[in-house]
């Protein structure tokens, strides 16, 4: 990308039946890190998240808790969803909720266009729907347990619980009719739908036929109003995915939409479809363009199965950032999950990589050089220095990390962007041992070597703080000011990370940027 394009990245919005866990927690940091690149980089950027108020999972949950829905919305976007983004720093630009009245009333604006359009007719809805999915079901999307409290019922094979069966008046939206179109779209833009597998997979489903959607329910109202209609109120994943659109503008505020539309999309593989074929049918319908891609990242496992609270896997984030903090808590999902791939997550693995990679690789590494700087140098920095080979050879890989990390980010490989920038550690840590600075300082002789190598290594770490920024902010922040960084880290153009001439000072880190932690106890499941 050229720096000042736009850079518009969406989350799924979270249901607020239940608390978050860390699989939510996953998407929103491969978002923040993604946005936060992008605008370290110059990019015009908006980052949006937000919940999903509307359906029969928030209503049923709300009555089972003697509370109205918009109540136990609210109570868990405050007590919830918004303190999650505090405890993983989530830099969000918008939150938008679908009970908020700029949804709903561009909602409103948008099924009236494709009504009146012939894209909407009233038809009879018969056949499956499964709550926990907020989904219509095929006879291939269940199954029947032989023993047990559902023997003899047909069950949604996602959350193993009884589907319904409905019957019912509806409004349906003319899906069918982009079959091809959607075809065209995947075969015209090949990276619509990343990665390869779930590309795939939404193509068979797609050739296997599309079916007309009912888009309305009038056995309760928790919903929006279909416009001509007030006795039905919208299907919620109808309702949901508008929000990508209402919350920039459409219908009210079209030179922001304009300027922000269309964008990226990071979804769970299991909600891919929603996103791959539904959204873009609607989008196509209303004249409008489709998202840029819409990628549909894995999930992680927990004993080898998706974490979910249902199934009482889940974990909260802040049983991870209370011990790891978060910024641990950021770099290990983004380093130890291929972008896409399902990861197992396991408190071993944490506590390993952050031991090897965050206190002593990188935190170690930076201590290290900023106490020689206020040994040697009184924290000076040196300037005019004669450069050997081997200390050119750490700018090239400075300079070749930048050009890798920047080319991951673009592809969505978040875990090769820091594998990249990984490298970068380990050659500084090899290149610190190499020229042992420590031994040089004994004889005043070796002081222009000194120099350069204190000046080698403390460039390398500039370029470091600017390229982690996206991932560990705080410690790139912390690291940043220590080495004399002139302003916000943030605001350091990330693609030219490897440019950093260095400021006048050091003044040594008040603690380790990741402290070793002698028994990561994990805290009990809550
Ligand atoms: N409300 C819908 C999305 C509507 S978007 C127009 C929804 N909400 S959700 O709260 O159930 O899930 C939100 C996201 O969290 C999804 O992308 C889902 O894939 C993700 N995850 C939920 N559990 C997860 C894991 N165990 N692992 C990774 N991501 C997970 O779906």
């Amino acid at each position: 990308m050229a720096a000042g394009d736009s850079f518009y990245i969406a989350t799924p919005i979270f249901y607020v039946n239940d608390v978050p866990h860390i699989g939510h927690a996953y998407t929103e940091v491969a978002a923040d890190v993604l946005a936060r690149w992008h605008r370290q980089g110059g990019d015009d950027t908006w980052l949006l998240t937000g919940t999903d108020e509307h359906g029969q999972k928030i209503l049923r949950t709300a009555v089972a808790n003697d509370t109205t829905p918009k109540a136990w919305a609210d109570k868990l976007v405050a007590d919830a969803w918004l303190p999650l983004l505090k405890t993983i720093n989530i830099a969000n630009d918008d939150f938008i909720r679908t009970t908020d009245a700029r949804h709903e009333s561009a909602v409103t604006i948008f099924l009236q266009k494709l009504y009146d359009d012939g894209f909407i007719y009233s038809g009879e809805y018969e056949g499956y729907y499964c709550v926990g999915c907020e989904e219509y079901k095929q006879i291939d999307d269940l199954m029947e347990l032989p023993s047990g409290d559902y023997a003899g019922k047909l069950l949604c094979k996602i959350h193993s619980i009884p589907v319904e069966v409905l019957k019912e008046k509806n409004y349906f939206f003319r899906m069918s009719d982009f079959e091809q179109k959607l075809l065209d779209l995947y075969e015209s833009q090949p990276d619509f739908i990343q990665p390869e597998s779930v590309r795939n997979e939404i193509i068979q489903f797609v050739k296997s036929g599309l079916d007309d959607l009912s888009i309305s329910r009038s056995s309760f109202d928790w919903g929006i109003k279909i416009p001509w209609d007030h006795s039905h109120v919208l299907y919620v994943w109808f309702d949901a995915l508008l929000n990508y659109i209402t919350a920039i503008g459409y219908g009210t505020d079209e030179q922001n939409f304009d300027r922000r539309w269309p964008a990226v999309q990071l979804v769970g593989k299991d909600i891919a479809r929603f996103h791959a074929v539904i959204w873009p049918a609607m989008l196509m319908a209303a004249g409008l363009p489709t998202p840029k891609r819409v990628f549909g990242h894995g999930w992680l496992l927990v004993g080898g199965e998706k974490m979910s609270k249902s199934k009482l896997t889940g974990i909260a984030p802040s049983q991870i950032t209370d011990t790891f903090g978060v910024d641990a808590f950021r770099y290990y999902f983004m380093r130890a999950i291929s972008f896409g791939q399902d990861g197992s997550f396991s408190w071993e693995d944490l506590s390993a990589r952050y031991q090897a990679e965050l206190a002593n690789g990188f935190g170690n590494l930076s201590s290290r050089v900023i106490a020689m700087l206020t040994r040697y140098r009184a924290g000076e920095i040196p300037s005019d220095v004669t450069l050997s080979e081997a200390d050119e050879a750490i700018f090239a890989a400075s300079t070749r990390v930048t050009a890798e990390a920047d080319a991951a980010i673009e592809r969505l490989a978040i875990h090769e962007a820091l594998a990249a920038i990984w490298t970068l550690v380990d050659d500084l840590n090899g290149y610190i041992t190499i020229q042992e600075p420590w031994a040089l300082a004994k004889d005043p002789a070796n002081a222009d070597r000194l120099d350069a190598v204190l000046f080698t290594a403390l460039r390398g770490l500039g370029t470091l703080a600017v390229l982690l920024s996206p991932f560990v902010p705080d410690a790139a922040e912390k690291l940043w000011s220590a080495i004399g960084g002139v302003g916000a880290v943030q605001r350091q153009d990330v693609r030219a990370a490897f440019d950093w001439a260095g400021g006048p000072m050091v003044t040594p880190l008040e603690s380790s940027l990741f402290p070793r932690i002698e028994s990561p106890e994990p805290a009990p499941a809550s």
